[in-house]
This record gives C-alpha cells, structure tokens and sequence, in this order.
C-alpha cells in the first residue's frame, strides 16, 4: 500500500475559534490508483491534500507513505519527502513569469545534490515531450495558452518522477477544449503506471478516475469506484 491513512484530524485554530477541518480520516490508497476527491466548499479537500502531499502535518492520527511514518518527521526529512514523492499541479498553475517554459518545468532539481545541470535540462526537456510541450520550451508563461500553462506544471511536477501526482482543481481555470486535453494527458498517465489524485467540483472531471472519495465535514461520507460506464 502506498499510502495509509489512519484517523487523521487537522485541528486550525484562529483565536477561540477551533475548526476541524479534518475529522478522523482513514484511508488507504496503492500505487497507480486513479482518485478524485469531491465535496461542497469548506468541507477539508485541500486540507486533505495538503497533508497527503506533506505540505502540513496532521494533528493528530497516522500518515504512512510507503511504510515510513511521515507523521513524526522532522520538517526536513518531512520537505525531501515531499520534493523526492510528490508532484503538485494547482488551479493556478503557479509558474515564475520571467522564466521558460524548460526553466520553470527544471526548478523542483534545482537544488536536487543528486543531479547535474546538464542532467536536469534532459529531464526537462523529456517532461515538456511528455506533455506535448516540446515546441513550446523557450516560451515564457505569457506566451502560451492557459492549457499550455497547465501543462507546463504538469511536466514540472512529473520531472522527479514523483509516486503521486497530486491536483487541486487542475481544470478549474480552463476552458472546455483545455480542460479535456488536461484529462485527455491525465488518462495517459495513469495508463502509465501513475498514481493519480485529483480535488475536482466537476462530475466531468471526476469521471475519468477509477475511484471516487466524497467529503463533507472534514469526514469522508463515501468512497466507491466509479462504474465503468460513468468514464468517458
Ligand atoms: N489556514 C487555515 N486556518 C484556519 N482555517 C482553515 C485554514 N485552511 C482551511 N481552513 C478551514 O478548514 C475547512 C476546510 O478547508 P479546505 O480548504 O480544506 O476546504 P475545501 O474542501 O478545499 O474547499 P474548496 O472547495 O472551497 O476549496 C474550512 O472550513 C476552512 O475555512
Ligand atoms: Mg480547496
């Protein structure tokens, strides 16, 4: 299993005020799942993504990733983790304007010991391929199509061949055509071997994973698989 999840909570607090945005989840996903996460606003999707993708601890509960207990790391083994397992996709594809499209899909080995320069362009270049990018290598953020755009973090966030490819409302800023090319690449991922994590509020979105876990109150209320013939 690559992940397990055991009555996990995440208490924020702000003054008084306690929220419970997560409240005893227990889950258990493996290795090329293909997820969606759904649920009305405010009810802990980000929340449960932020602690699956080690950018926030728990407060209290169990998070196993791969059999290591994530819970109890330091904040630096808790960002290698992170930097070596995770690839993030957003809604706002968080690109650095002034940099390429090649410069911007480098920057997760930036600062990676374990490769060279020269190694790093290669792998960029492999991943902008991987998406379709290759062309487009030297455009800035400002000169590609918000597809584009959504794809170059893509690549970015595939570049450390990542165990999980996590993304929270990948589709949310684009238009139709954009969005089912984006789902169109997420389908061949997946056929890939890629294991797949994606917060979406749209049904259409949502039918091309395999498994579909709905939130409500920071707890999960159901957790199917989707039917085949709900998929596109
Ligand atoms: N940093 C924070 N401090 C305090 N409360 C927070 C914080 N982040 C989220 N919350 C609260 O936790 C709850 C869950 O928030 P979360 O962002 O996980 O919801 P969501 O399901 O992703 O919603 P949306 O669909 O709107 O993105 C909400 O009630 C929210 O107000
Ligand atoms: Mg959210």
């Amino acid at each position: 299993m690559l992940i397990r999840l055991s009555e996990v909570t995440k208490i924020y607090r702000l003054g008084q005020e306690r929220v419970h945005a997560l409240d005893g989840v227990s889950l258990g996903i493996d290795r090329n799942e293909y997820i969606a996460v759904m649920g009305p606003s405010g009810s802990g999707k980000s929340t449960m993504m932020n602690v699956l993708g080690c950018l926030d601890r728990a407060t209290s509960g169990t998070y196993e990733l791969k059999g290591q207990d994530v819970t109890r790391m330091s904040a630096g083994a808790l960002a290698r983790i992170r930097n070596e397992e995770i690839g993030f996709v957003f809604q706002s594809f968080e690109l650095l304007p002034r940099l390429s499209a090649l410069h911007n899909v480098e920057l997760p080995l930036i600062y990676s010991r374990r490769v060279w320069w020269w190694e790093r362009r290669t792998l960029a270049r492999q991943a902008l391929d991987r998406v379709g990018l290759g062309p487009r290598a030297s455009h800035r953020p400002n000169q590609l199509s918000g597809g584009e755009r959504q794809r170059v973090a893509i690549a970015r966030a595939l570049i450390g061949s990542p165990s999980i490819l996590m993304a929270d409302e990948p589709t949310g800023n684009l238009d139709t055509k954009n969005s089912d090319d984006i789902l169109a690449l997420f389908d061949r991922l997946h056929a890939e071997g890629q294991t797949i994590i994606v917060v979406t509020h749209e049904e259409s979105v949502a039918c091309h994973a395999r498994r579909v876990i709905r939130m409500r109150d920071g707890k999960i209320c159901a957790d199917a698989p989707q039917a085949k013939e709900a998929r596109p």
